[in-house]
């Protein structure tokens, strides 16, 4: 294998995203070889240099990702004292490198994917991207054109700007309601603060897919899966 990047390379193996692995770099957490490393922009080859992470040897996989069917009642979180999280259903071998990307709330079921590449996960969060989620709703109360003309337009939120434009697919209106929403940015709470503006509260909520990503559904929830190939290069063309 080539050189490259000591940054790349750390963000390759989970350590953090890029800005994250140079701070932990000026702090001197990161040894190569037994040295502290210097530098961001230093060349290191994975299969003969010895990279550590405090006490941590870390190793390369080029590029891992997985899919999660996230049940209701866990947490998007590394670790939790009184919760279960999606971390304790992740039983796959790399499982220290990977992180997911973004967050489902406790009670939001559906599609999760895990990423070790700190980089990618943290473009594909970002509004700039616009790499597009979209969430199966129910909703207390009759879901209307207006409520589809509000959501092209941008709602407010509470945030500085309105919500940035998202395509509402109504399926089913009566005193509950279905729809698929697709938004590009991902703000806390954001599918259910954009119904909340429109004066319906979302009584479900599933991610059914994210950046060309489907959610598989014969995966049943708790379950994970790598990706294939094919959908491993479509988060690809994101880098
Ligand atoms: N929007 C929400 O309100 N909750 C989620 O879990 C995801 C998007």
């Amino acid at each position: 294998m080539s050189t490259m990047r000591l940054d790349k390379f750390l963000a390759l193996s989970g350590v953090g995203t890029r800005s994250e692995v140079k701070k932990k770099i000026k702090n001197g957490e990161i040894k190569i070889n037994g040295e502290t490393a210097e530098k961001p922009e230093m060349k290191v080859d994975p299969e003969r240099d010895s990279i550590t992470y405090g006490n941590e040897l870390l190793s390369y996989h080029s590029f891992l990702a997985l899919m999660f069917h996230k049940p209701a009642g866990c947490i998007t979180a590394v670790s939790d004292p009184s919760h279960k999280t999606v971390m304790d259903f992740i039983d796959c071998p790399q499982k220290s490198q990977l992180f997911p990307v973004g967050r489902l709330d406790i009670d939001t079921e559906g599609l999760l994917l895990f990423l070790n590449d700190g980089d990618l996960a943290h473009k594909m969060l970002s509004p700039r991207h616009h790499v597009e989620k979209t969430y199966y709703v129910e909703t207390e109360g009759i879901l209307t054109e207006e409520d589809i003309l509000a959501f092209q337009e941008g709602v407010d939120i509470g945030e500085k700007n309105p919500t940035l434009p998202a395509k509402l697919t109504i399926l089913e209106r009566g005193a509950k309601s279905k729809a698929e929403l697709t938004i590009c940015e991902g703000k806390f709470h954001q599918v259910k603060r954009m119904f909340a503006d429109r004066g319906k509260k979302v009584c479900y909520l599933k991610r059914i897919s994210m950046g060309g990503i489907k959610l598989d559904e014969s995966l049943a929830p708790g379950k994970w899966r790598y990706l294939t190939e094919e959908e491993s290069a479509m988060l690809q063309i994101l880098k």
